[in-house]
């Protein structure tokens, strides 16, 4: 292998690696944590989205309990909510009935914490009692994190509850709607005070639906992220070489075929999620997909209608099937990442994708620059021949 070989290994194979793993070394262990404030807290836990810990002290006699909530990663124009719902459960039924405390900081550039009940959707988080005491709260605003300091009483003999935990923008004094994907619609669970129990959704059914979710990802990701464009690719840039001539059609239809083929599949199973979850509306990505789709079905039929390579429509027909071809392609990319962003906890996948991407990017900006030097010298031989002759 020669030096110049190695080093674009070197340069891919980092590229691909800092796309994996950028900043991975944010801190998950929520008891290393020191307040402001240098309280303590006995127990705490790592919430399994939007980038939130919950610290607290449960008083067995009193039957109440001390509360830090934090929430990183957020602007001074954002609000965040903590809240008990001693009456909600799953998915769909979290918000309603949730008990929250709010913490914003508002127009007078103080951080205002107060409590608001929530009794549908169309909330504003408006200023109001609890269903049960909430003797202290307060908060502070500082280095892109909220904290939220309060003593609850806990309603009834219960120590265990459904939490969730919010955050979303402010306009003026008022809260704005929270975004309604990602890991905002993620965001609760059960928490037990008393053992330090917490669960994310707990049931069954959510683990086998995430499991098809993940499934429908990695379908999709691989036959019309990664196929679909190397496939292209493959016509492309193995064109120029006289000697891939016929192999290079061969493997562009290979790619392409599979792509479809179980790009179709993935697509159905997207097609089934939707239809399994009434009330969940992805619809650009759903609009995206089914756009993908079609434009892909018609580029299969295209083939079929193919004018021979000396035709004087084969132009027209090259110039129509590389349009569609390069369209599905970036919609497909989008789409992903609009699907990554309703999938993804962690940001992993689109950390993932984005490596993959960036690999094949570097790999065609190398070939094209490859290709226009095949080309131009090409063209340069033939003009020298001719004046030679
Ligand atoms: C978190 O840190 C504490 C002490 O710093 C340690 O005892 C505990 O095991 C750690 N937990 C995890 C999950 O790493
Ligand atoms: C802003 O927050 C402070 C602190 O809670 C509060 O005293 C003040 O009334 C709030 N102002 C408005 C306009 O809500």
């Amino acid at each position: 292998m020669d030096k110049f070989s190695k080093t674009l290994i070197i340069i891919f194979t980092s590229f691909f690696i800092t796309g994996l793993f950028p900043s991975s070394s944010y801190a998950q262990n929520c008891s290393d944590y020191r307040f402001p404030n240098n309280n303590i807290y006995a127990a705490c836990n790592t919430l399994p989205s939007l980038n939130s810990f919950l610290h607290w002290n449960y008083h067995r006699s009193t039957h109440t309990v001390d509360i830090a909530y934090r929430h990183t990663r957020i602007t001074a124009s954002d609000w965040v909510v903590w809240s008990l719902n001693p009456t909600g459960g799953g998915r769909s039924s979290a918000m309603i009935g949730a008990q929250c405390l709010v913490a914003f900081r508002n127009s007078t550039g103080l951080v205002h914490a107060y409590t608001s009940p929530i009794s549908g959707y169309a909330t504003r988080l408006q200023e109001g009692p609890l269903s049960f005491r909430v003797p202290r709260i307060g908060a502070e605003f500082a280095n892109d994190e909220m904290i939220i300091y309060a003593t609850i009483e806990l309603p009834s003999d219960r120590t265990s509850f459904t939490h969730v935990w919010q955050n979303g923008h402010v306009s003026g004094d008022t809260p704005l709607m929270h975004p309604t994907d990602g890991e905002n619609m993620r965001s609760f669970g059960t928490i037990d005070f008393a053992t330090g129990q917490t669960a994310e959704t707990g049931t069954a059914s959510g683990g086998s639906r995430n499991r098809k979710r993940n499934v429908h990802g990695v379908i999709n990701v691989v036959s019309w992220g990664i196929l679909l464009p190397v496939g292209a690719m493959a016509a492309r840039y193995l064109k120029v070489f006289k000697s891939a001539n016929p192999a290079w059609f061969y493997l562009h239809v290979t790619c392409q075929t599979s792509a479809y083929v179980v790009g179709v599949a993935g697509w159905a199973t997207g097609l089934k999620l939707g239809s399994d979850s009434p009330g969940v509306e992805h619809t650009t990505h759903r609009n995206i997909g089914i756009t993908i789709f079609s434009l892909a079905t018609l580029q299969v039929f295209a083939m079929f209608l193919r004018p021979k390579p000396d035709h004087k429509y084969r132009t027209y027909w090259n110039i129509y099937h590389q349009t569609i071809g390069y369209s599905v392609i970036v919609l497909s990319i989008v789409n992903i990442f609009e699907g990554i962003d309703i999938l993804d906890p962690e940001k992993k996948w689109k950390k993932a994708y984005t490596g993959v991407l960036i690999f094949l990017g570097a790999i065609a900006a190398v070939l094209e620059a490859f290709t226009w030097y095949v080309v131009i010298k090409r063209k340069g031989q033939s003009t020298n021949n001719g004046y030679g002759a």
